[in-house]
């Protein structure tokens, strides 16, 4: 946030978000997203109180009633775009990686060899660093072969603002990227010091607005789902609720992977297989 900003936010202190408005706010989003922010009142505050004053709003009872009650999407977007937490990077959790290269990129590989198709998702992609990732290590390890697969990797999320920064594509690149991939799978963008991935590599992700509220209807099961750090937000009715839904959308022997500090609960679909990762039965 700039000097500009923060001072028109803080100018706003006196008119803190009220206890009724805060759990009208904390009810529609956990209803609709799954996000819990229940604890999050700073964060809520903190993150929409410029827009509210720049939107021309006395305070937060009539934006949120605006909200609310004409369920505009582009109200709804930009709330969607300013409460979730999009922070990701490129090779996170690198043993989930190793993992994907070591042992499940072989299986499914083996078992998919009929069809030359994989079906993998990067659910709760934000920015795309992780499907790009996923990505690189699916054309790395099918080598040339890679040309004679389908190896699309559906990306979603539902910040509309996070989706438009990973189809752009277009990352300062951290050394945790290998030099060997960063000249194979990144160009050098017009932006100073940045790099956009490859056509090979970003032509290969499809990136989707999709609510992982929702009901799954994607054509084909998956292989693999990545959903990491996103359901951390969720409490564990609608967490549980979601494992059920990613179990029936993967295909028998199919993998997930959450994150790392995330926890799986009880879910007899999916077999304990290495830290934050899962087979279906
Ligand atoms: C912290 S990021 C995780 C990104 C990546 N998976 C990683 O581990 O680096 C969490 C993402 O989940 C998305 N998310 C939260 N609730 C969601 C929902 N109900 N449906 C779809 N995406 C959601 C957020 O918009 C955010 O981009």
């Amino acid at each position: 946030m700039g000097e500009e900003q923060k001072n028109a936010a803080s100018s706003f202190a006196p008119k803190e978000i009220s206890d009724g408005d805060f759990r009208r706010l904390v009810n529609f989003i956990q209803q609709h997203y799954g996000i819990d922010l229940s604890k999050k009142r700073q964060l809520i505050s903190g993150r929409l109180s410029y827009t509210v004053k720049a939107k021309g709003y006395s305070g937060f009872g009539p934006f949120i009633d605006q909200v609310l009650e004409k369920q505009d999407p582009g109200d709804i977007e930009l709330v969607i775009n300013k409460l979730t937490t999009n922070y990701t990077f490129f090779m996170r959790e690198q043993e989930h990686f190793n993992f994907f290269r070591n042992t499940i990129l072989p299986d499914v590989v083996k078992r998919r060899q009929g069809q030359r198709m994989l079906s993998i998702w990067s659910a709760g992609c934000a920015s795309g660093e992780e499907p790009y990732t996923i990505s690189m290590y699916v054309k790395d390890f099918l080598g040339p072969e890679a040309a004679h697969w389908d190896t699309r990797v559906l990306a979603t999320d539902i910040s509309q603002q996070a989706l438009d920064k990973a189809q752009k594509g277009v990352y300062a690149l951290p050394d945790t990227i290998p030099g060997a991939w960063k000249s194979k799978f990144f160009v050098p963008s017009a932006e100073e010091g940045q790099y956009q991935v490859a056509p090979v590599i970003r032509d290969n992700v499809i990136f989707r607005t999709f609510n992982l509220m929702d009901p799954i209807r994607f054509r084909l099961k998956f292989d693999v789902i990545f959903c990491r750090n996103v359901m951390i937000y969720f409490n564990q009715q609608t967490k549980d609720d979601l494992l059920v839904r990613f179990c029936e959308a993967t295909e028998p022997g199919g993998y997930l992977l959450i994150g790392h500090s995330e926890t799986m609960g009880r879910n007899p679909g999916y077999r304990y297989l290495a830290p934050a990762t899962f087979q279906k039965r």
